[in-house]
């Protein structure tokens, strides 16, 4: 099965070696080919160059892309999609004077999606968040984590993550899962953290690693969550299990998380919103990818990552979209790319690059995703007609997303089984 995209108007982040990740000022070269053409067979990407130096290829489909953009489909590195319910009412809850504290504090927040989740059946749960994923693929994301945390019990920690093992089985897109085992101290352990993080230890990280349910540990490193010895124990604990770190840290306190998580080799530092020069020079020299999450900031109206101060010290940055019932209920990878570049001040090349490639690092596939390169996976967006790839940011919050191909075949949601119908 091979399929043929002729007359791409502009074929981006198309790299010749296989870079895996993009750091400080070279995110500002987001490499490109005009009037190109792209050829796959089955999953992978076999050939492109410019339509000059095109020479007739039989394919099995051929699409024709007049005016249109082809890119790497998003990677996005942070999701929370597996809840059950949402809450809208604690949104407005903050419209009207509350704050994301005040509301947590009064049983709201984490632990209400906990006890919506711990009430809700597997395939409920299933339902609820298959429905969510096929609507941020058809928005672009070709790969994804996905994290627990709204269990906080054991045996409903292991339903959310049965929940992910059964989406990376049933999409073709690329699924990421992490154990998010500290998230908020549930109502049980309210006057004994200890006892909650011993039985992290003791009983949930082993099992989730007997059933092979997750590759990643994260913690919510936070003030009024847990504090700097409760990860440090946890991630100590992880890294018998082989759980690669990848840490909520920095969202509203900086207390020296980010040296913790980078002395455990964690894969990412997620947040950032609050960052000192300490947490920068833990940074540098370390293989730690900071991510930062725009449409988070925009939702709870909090700081957004200084990305240029990470850029500036040579480091490199990736979006995600954070998506999760409390602070950012969307998985829109578009809209972050935008918000990236009017809030953060990102050239749109950094934010491509920020939500691929060095997205699909913050995954541990960079090797295979994120880019277009010849024998990397065929997953890839082509756009609707608009004039080039600066367009996607500028204009924001519409959809330009035409097509989506993942492990090189369309993916068909209802709205193009709908226009496919329609060509009949
Ligand atoms: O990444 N900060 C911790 N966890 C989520 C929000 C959780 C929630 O409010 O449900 C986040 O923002
Ligand atoms: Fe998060």
């Amino acid at each position: 099965m091979s399929l043929l995209i002729i007359n791409i108007k502009q074929l981006v982040q198309v790299r010749e070696t296989n870079v895996t990740v993009v750091k400080g000022s070279d995110m500002k070269t987001l490499p490109i080919l005009e009037n190109a053409y792209l050829l796959i067979d089955h999953d992978t990407i076999v050939e492109f160059g410019t339509m000059e130096d095109y020479v007739d290829i039989d394919a099995d489909e051929v699409i024709d892309a007049t005016g249109k953009i082809v890119m790497p489909a998003w990677c996005d590195s942070h999701t929370h999609i597996v809840y059950a319910g949402d809450r809208t009412l604690e949104f407005v809850d903050r419209i009207n004077g509350l704050t994301y504290a005040e509301i947590a504090n009064r049983g709201g927040g984490i632990l209400n999606s906990a006890k919506m989740l711990q009430d809700t059946s597997e395939d409920k749960l299933y339902a609820q968040a298959s429905k969510r994923l096929k609507e941020v693929i058809a928005m672009g994301t070709g790969a994804i984590e996905i994290k627990s945390g709204y269990g906080l019990t054991v045996e409903a920690e292991l339903k959310m993550l049965r929940v992910i093992k059964r989406l990376k089985k049933e999409f073709p897109v690329l699924v990421k899962a992490t154990l998010l085992a500290a998230h908020a101290l549930p109502e049980a352990y309210k006057n004994n953290k200890t006892g909650f993080v011993d039985l992290i230890i003791e009983d949930l990280i082993p099992k989730v690693s007997t059933q092979n349910l997750a590759e990643y540990i994260d913690v919510f490193c936070e003030k009024g969550y847990f504090d700097l010895e409760d990860t440090n124990r946890i991630l100590e604990a992880a890294k018998a299990y082989r759980l690669t770190p990848k840490i909520h840290v920095n969202q509203f306190n900086a207390f020296g998380g980010v040296a913790l998580a980078v002395e455990h080799k964690a894969l990412s530092v997620d947040h950032l919103e609050e960052l000192n020069d300490q947490d920068i020079s833990a940074l540098k020299d370390s293989d730690t990818m900071p991510v930062a999450l725009p449409s988070c900031s925009f939702f709870l109206s909090i700081p957004y990552t200084p990305v240029r101060r990470l850029m500036d010290a040579g480091l490199p940055v990736a979006l995600a979209t954070d998506y999760n019932p409390g602070s950012t209920p969307s998985g829109n990878m578009n809209f972050v790319v935008s918000t990236a570049c009017i809030k953060m001040n990102m050239t749109p090349e950094e934010a491509i690059n920020a939500a691929t490639i060095n997205g699909a690092y913050a995954m541990g596939i960079s090797n295979q995703y994120g880019s277009i390169c010849r024998g990397k996976k065929a997953n890839l967006v082509i756009t609707k007609a608009i004039p080039n790839y600066q367009h996607i940011p500028y204009a924001f919050g519409n959809n330009h997303i035409d097509t989506v191909i993942i492990n090189g075949l369309i993916f068909e949601n209802e709205d193009t089984l709908k226009k496919n119908r329609a060509l009949i």
